[in-house]
């Protein structure tokens, strides 16, 4: 049987085995997708492990997704400019590295959101990894300007300077958010993680735009209880999590899985 993992540290709790195995019956395939923790500083030894006993693929989160690029012997142009890998394929004893977050965010704002990334203002908060994974795809989709604000002003003036060419971008201070109609803003801090609400201010809300957390669960809920007490529509992280698993399984298997009863059996189980 076809085998894939997620690697991850910790991962016990990850969604992705139910999200594969959802996919896998609809679509009739018979494979197997199970849960690999990996130690800290040696990301290397598990997966190697994992392809030499004849694993086919594996998806990689946190803390390895700059482990998993520098360990695949190929990269897409897409987890080259995120800098960092959640997907790994062996193809012909290859491993092949790519990044499907982007791709997901992008899926999930648009298509189960129904938002308009294209010639709106996208206001992006956050400078870390988690960001620096979405930037291209959300380029890609032409808004009319991508700001990212940053508390470490220097780290989102980094990011602008590396993805200028891929379009409008500029960065901007957390404390001093440019004025302009937000259509979206995504939170790609790690403040949720953290337990500390990122607070929007007026200017942002005013706009009623649609407010986006990558986390989900119980990590999203203060930054969209803020955003919706201020006008906002607000969504979790979920459908990027089950549009991402979407991407990975199109690529391994060449069939893409449809998503929204997957999406909505997650929802209706969680609180
Ligand atoms: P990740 O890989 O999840 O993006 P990271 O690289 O550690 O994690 O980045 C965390 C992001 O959350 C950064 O943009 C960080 O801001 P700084 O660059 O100024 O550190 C942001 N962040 C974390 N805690 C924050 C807080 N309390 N307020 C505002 N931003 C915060």
């Amino acid at each position: 049987m076809d085998r894939y993992v997620v690697i991850g540290n910790p991962v016990a709790h990850s969604l992705s085995p139910r999200i594969h195995a959802l996919f896998a019956k609809q679509l009739g395939e018979t494979l197997e997708y199970a849960t690999l923790v990996a130690p800290r500083d040696d990301f290397a030894s598990a997966a190697r492990a994992f392809f030499d006993g004849g694993g086919r693929g594996a998806n990689v989160t946190l803390p390895f997704k700059l482990d998993a690029l520098r360990f695949a012997s190929r990269a897409s142009d897409r987890a080259r400019l995120a800098g960092a890998a959640n997907f790994l394929a062996s193809r012909a004893g290859i491993i092949e590295a790519d990044n499907t977050d982007g791709a997901g965010l992008v899926s999930d704002l648009t298509r189960n959101l129904r938002a308009t990334i294209a010639g709106s203002n996208v206001l992006l908060l956050g400078a870390g990894g988690a960001s620096r994974g979405v930037i291209a795809p959300l380029l890609a989709q032409r808004p009319a300007r991508l700001v990212v604000a940053n508390r470490t002003l220097d780290k989102a003036r980094d990011l602008a300077a590396h993805f200028a060419n891929l379009g409008n971008i500029v960065a901007a201070p957390l404390d001093a958010i440019p004025g302009g109609e937000y259509g979206i803003v995504v939170n790609a801090t790690s403040t949720s993680v953290q337990g500390e609400p990122l607070r929007l201010p007026a200017h942002v809300a005013d706009a009623r735009g649609l407010a986006y957390d990558m986390a989900y669960g119980d990590a999203a809920r203060a930054f969209l209880e803020h955003a919706r007490g201020a006008g906002m529509r607000a969504s979790d992280g979920l459908g990027m999590l089950v549009e991402q698993a979407a991407e990975s399984f199109e690529l391994w298997r060449g069939r893409r899985p449809a998503t929204a009863a997957v999406l909505a059996e997650l929802r209706a189980r969680r609180p």
